[in-house]
């Protein structure tokens, strides 16, 4: 995997700023504990206890500081000097948050449609933004080509035994704050990243039986198409509004993950998560991304109802968590273009 190889290339790469960067490195993590709330609505819908895991409220806008905050922190401390990360957006904003934090400069490469306010953003942060291909996985060739400069290392946005160690803090958060396992914990997939902390994170807090139910948007459906297919499968392209959640091939690692903890994959339209993202404005006043979308709408189009209804999950649920991913691709005018432009009422 390429991300060893970057592992080690910043372990070659590592100078005398190992001491001076060391004490500021080891420091406190960039994510914080975030709040687990639980949904008078979504309860009511899911006729179940909802517990929402609000990643949205991270200071780079989602779950992806826990993992790449970790990895960035790793390599300052072998003396990486550029960082690179190619992203949907998110990632991105976390590495350059990161890469702030560390005094590393860092470049991020983004897909051509990026929004202009998930570039300014970027720029606010410090970092060279640079813009290639339609899709994530063309940026990602181009920051693969940038990360074989001597000092640079390239940030996976999801496929790093580190993001995924990283990842895996929000399941502890869960169990200090709820005691007892839930009956599922529901999350996005688009590379797999969040899937396979949370399946690490179950796994370490001893509750690999609780069932995930990992949500894709058609068109960006690469874990589904894999599971499908027993094997890693590229998709020819991606054609779902929920960008965040494109990437055409997921980890190998997942494909792992299907086979320590169970997982229920489901994939929806991108007209229910959109809808779903308008529900949850409405319901909890807060804006997520389509790709969050993706997450709610199993509560929203009735998805978890059916798996119970197939016997696929226990009838009887004491609690759901649905992790809010968050997200920054999405602005009123976003939904509201989203909107329109799949004829959501
Ligand atoms: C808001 C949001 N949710 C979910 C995901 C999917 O995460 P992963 O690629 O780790 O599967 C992403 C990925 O960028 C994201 O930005």
């Amino acid at each position: 995997m390429d991300s060893h190889r970057h592992l080690v290339k910043g372990r070659l790469c590592a100078t005398g700023m190992e001491g001076a960067l060391a004490d500021h490195v080891r420091a406190e993590s960039f994510h914080r504990v975030t709040p687990l709330l639980e949904s008078w609505a979504l309860s009511q819908v899911a006729g179940i206890p909802v517990f929402l895991k609000y990643e949205n409220v991270q200071p780079a806008g989602s779950f992806k500081i826990r993992g790449i905050g970790h990895f960035c922190q790793q390599m300052a401390m072998k003396g990486c000097r550029h960082l690179v990360c190619s992203s949907g957006g998110n990632a991105g904003i976390a590495a350059a948050y990161s890469a702030r934090k560390l005094g590393i400069p860092v470049t991020i490469v983004l897909p051509e449609n990026t929004s202009t306010q998930v570039v300014r953003r970027l720029e606010g942060e410090g970092a060279e933004v640079q813009l290639a291909g339609k899709v994530w996985d063309e940026a990602n060739i181009k920051a693969q080509e940038l990360a074989t400069r001597d000092g640079w290392v390239n940030v996976s946005p999801f496929d790093h035994p580190l993001i995924w160690e990283g990842h895996a803090s929000l399941v502890r958060e869960l169990k200090e704050s709820l005691g007892s396992p839930p009956g599922a914990v529901v999350l996005a997939v688009g590379g797999g990243g969040l899937l396979a902390g949370v399946t690490a994170g179950l796994l370490e807090v001893g509750w690999q039986h609780v069932p995930i139910v990992a949500m894709e948007t058609r068109g960006a459906h690469s874990f589904n198409a894999a599971l499908q297919a027993g094997r890693l499968v590229t998709l020819p392209d991606i054609t779902s509004v929920a960008r965040s959640l494109g990437a055409k091939r997921v980890a190998a690692r997942t494909l792992e993950c299907a086979k320590e903890c169970e997982i229920l994959s489901e994939v929806v339209e991108d007209r229910e998560a959109v809808k779903a993202v308008q529900r949850f404005l409405d319901d909890e006043r807060i804006l997520v991304e389509p790709a969050c979308g993706a997450a709610l709408a199993a509560i929203y189009s009735g998805i978890l109802g059916r798996l119970q209804a197939e016997g696929r999950l226990g009838p009887a649920l004491a609690s759901i968590v649905v992790i809010v991913c968050g997200g920054n691709n999405i602005s009123s005018q976003q939904l509201q273009e989203l909107k329109t432009q799949l004829g959501c009422s």
